[in-house]
């Protein structure tokens, strides 16, 4: 995996960059590449709330900061790991700038996993930072946990607390489980729920969502005109399952039947419904139109 650890601690020396540096070792040592970024070393400003990134450029912030070497490794990284100090019971004000600015990306491309490392004075501080890592990054941004490990007081750089760290990043594996995000189908009084999967093609319909798109029956699917958007031609399949939802080529296609014949197509799968949902689709009229959203609130992985 590509791991991006993002370090919200002003001291090259100090505790959380101990702990950066246990989890990076045992993260390598399992074949990961890790990238830090020592956010406190680097000019990252606050978010500007001027919404340039949704409404004028996407995904394109018009702060021309330090954060701009961020993005792209974001956009690179399976896992985010957060690493702070605990200050006033948050996390570091550089640590919260970095995240704020991550609202120009949207969904990073490829995220899947996150974990969280404090380090703090006094023991039980953790509250707050823990609130935005849960919603924020586990809830928000769809990712499965992968951790939280904390060090107080006299904790921090103990040999213990290391090996633990090193045993952490050691662990961890390229595994397919993620926060599962669903894409919402609204047609008429028709509400479909469909898992979305992990494609870089899920991500982007992700980024682009409330859409509304409009689709004719073709006798084995509802296929809407939708404006390119970005996927990976390596993650396309050869032929489709009754249920499976396409984006790519300019279309966003329900494909509820024709599985037997669709071997000769290449189709990028982004989600799928039940057979049960995908039943209902039939009851549909010849034109129809699919209001497209994303499930809310973001349920944890069951
Ligand atoms: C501005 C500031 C605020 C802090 N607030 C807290 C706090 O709310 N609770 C706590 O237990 N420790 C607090 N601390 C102590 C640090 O969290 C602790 O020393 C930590 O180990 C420092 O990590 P570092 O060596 O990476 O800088 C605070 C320290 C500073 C400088």
């Amino acid at each position: 995996m590509n791991i991006v650890i993002l370090n919200g601690s002003p001291r090259p020396k100090g505790n959380t960059a101990a702990m950066v540096a246990a989890y990076r070792e045992g993260a390598q040592s399992a074949g990961h590449t890790v990238t830090v970024f020592d956010v406190c070393r680097m000019r990252v400003a606050g978010c500007l709330a001027c919404e340039h990134c949704h409404k004028r450029e996407q995904r394109t912030c018009v702060q021309k900061d330090d954060m701009q070497s961020i993005y792209p490794a974001l956009d690179e990284a399976d896992m985010i790991v957060l690493a702070s100090p605990v200050y006033y019971h948050s996390l570091s004000g550089q640590l919260q700038c970095a995240i704020h600015r991550i609202y120009a990306l949207g969904y990073p491309r490829r995220l899947k996993k996150a974990a969280l490392l404090l380090s703090s004075g006094s023991k039980g501080v953790y509250d707050g930072a823990i609130y935005i890592y849960q919603h924020s990054f586990v809830g928000w941004l769809h990712l499965e946990d992968m951790g939280i490990y904390t060090a107080a007081g006299d904790e921090n750089k103990s040999p213990e607390l290391l090996d633990r760290l090193r045993a952490a990043g050691a662990a961890l594996t390229n595994s397919d489980d993620h926060n599962v995000a669903r894409l919402v189908i609204r047609s008429g009084n028709l509400t479909l729920r469909a898992p979305l999967n992990q494609t870089q093609a899920a991500r982007d319909l992700m980024n682009r969502l409330p859409l509304t798109v409009v689709g004719h029956d073709s006798g084995v699917d509802y296929c809407c005109e939708l404006k390119e958007g970005t996927f990976d031609e390596a993650e396309k399949q050869q032929g489709w399952k009754n249920g499976d939802i396409s984006v790519a080529d300019g279309w966003f296609a329900l494909l509820y039947a024709g599985e037997q014949e669709s071997e000769q197509h290449r189709v990028m799968v982004v989600a799928h419904l039940d057979q049960e949902q995908n039943d209902l689709l039939c009851a549909l009229s010849a034109k129809a139109t699919f209001d497209l959203s994303l499930e809310e609130p973001y349920a944890k992985k069951a």
